[in-house]
């Protein structure tokens, strides 16, 4: 058999489509965002854009965060990451609010600008706004050269490679490990981490790659539950903790390349609103991963169940409670409960692309929707 393959399938890499393949290009993104920087045997972080402006981060009053989209979402992460590890301050905002409403910006402030494209506008004068009154302001792009990256005093570029699909994916998991490999940094430059730990986390995230592998080989289980719940008109997405930014994340996935309607909301928030719309045609989608406040996530299971709404759980490997319990369960292995948002997302990428598929939809180019945003 003759073997023809179009311009546009090589550049697929044998996949159906760039978003498919870029969700399977994750592990290696990972480890060519922290080739280099990361040392386990040596106990060390090198990072030239945080080397050379240490003294202005351990300084810092608070670290202001901006982004737009899935930037956004890895942002949130960041907070919870920053906060936790290094027990600075900070402040997650849309860069199209923060733009526009007279933020109080001080010279002892750092923003971190985080931006896949480097272009999108909004970030860009929120940066433009950060500098006018005199802060310090650090990108997180992917495109090198890019207009952020050129606008910021310094940064560190996640190397994911160019992402083509417009449903970000590869961008947010390498936007997570840089934000994890800055706050371990500062953790340990600061002594808000003891040097086990911080060596620990360093081990750990090496690990990473190898279980996101793993995870990409569940693919058939969740395209079974893409295929019982494709024809929901409403989705719900739960987690804490580290994982809320992750259930904002799988509902925006949801949303942009199937347009189903999805909403993501701390699992505890659910009682104040969106509890009311559960019956039996809603699908749940809850991460109620080992630590993170397991006990609390299951509570707020078994209030959806008695309210007959589906459930769709990401459990820990091994996991027996939520099992009994949920309708479906899809397990990520075993890490730090700071590392799992690498973990977690994945099944919702692979649901989002999978439901879009079986919808009909144009998954790498949704309708309404741009790669690079480059106007307001
Ligand atoms: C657009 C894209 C999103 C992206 C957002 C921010 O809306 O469709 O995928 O998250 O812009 O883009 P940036 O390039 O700044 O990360």
């Amino acid at each position: 058999q003759k073997l023809k393959l179009s311009l546009d399938q090589i550049e697929k890499g044998g996949y159906d489509h760039f978003m498919l393949k870029e969700i399977h290009e994750q592990p290696k993104a990972i480890i060519d965002t922290y080739r280099g920087r990361m040392l386990p045997n040596e106990g060390l972080i090198k990072m030239s854009g945080i080397d050379d402006n240490l003294n202005k981060f351990l300084n810092a009053n608070r670290i202001i965060i901006i982004a737009c989209g899935t930037s956004w979402h890895a942002g949130l992460v960041g907070e919870y990451l920053l906060e936790d590890m290094a027990r600075i301050p900070v402040e997650v905002e849309y860069a199209s609010e923060f733009r526009y409403r007279n933020p109080i910006i001080t010279p002892n402030d750092v923003v971190i600008a985080i931006s896949q494209s480097g272009e999108t506008a909004d970030t860009l004068a929120a940066i433009k706004l950060a500098k006018s009154k005199g802060a310090f302001v650090f990108g997180i792009c992917n495109v090198v050269g890019s207009s952020i990256a050129r606008e910021t005093h310094a940064g560190a570029y996640t190397h994911a490679g160019p992402e083509i699909g417009v449903a970000s994916t590869k961008a947010f998991t390498t936007q997570i490990t840089v934000l994890t490999l800055i706050s371990l940094k500062l953790a340990k430059a600061k002594g808000t981490m003891s040097d086990s730990a911080f060596r620990m986390y360093l081990q750990k995230m090496q690990l990473i790659p190898a279980k996101i592998e793993g995870l990409l080989k569940i693919d058939e289980k969740v395209k079974e539950i893409a295929a019982v719940y494709k024809d929901a008109k409403n989705c719900l997405y739960l987690g804490r903790g580290f994982n809320f930014p992750v259930a904002l994340e799988g509902a925006l996935k949801l949303k942009e390349i199937s347009y189903i309607h999805a909403e993501g909301y701390p699992a505890a928030e659910m009682k104040h609103g969106p509890i009311a719309l559960i019956d039996e045609n809603m699908p749940i989608f809850v991460i109620a991963t080992n630590k993170g406040h397991y006990e609390k996530v299951v509570s707020n299971i078994q209030e959806i169940k008695s309210r007959s709404g589906k459930i769709i759980a990401i459990v820990t490997e091994g996991d027996v409670q939520v099992r009994e319990i949920a309708d479906h369960v899809i397990e990520i292995p075993e890490t730090e409960e700071a590392l799992t948002p690498l973990l977690t997302t994945i099944p919702f990428q692979l649901l989002s692309y999978h439901v879009a598929v079986m919808l009909g939809k144009n998954v790498d180019q949704p309708r309404n929707l741009a790669k690079s945003v480059t106007v307001e």
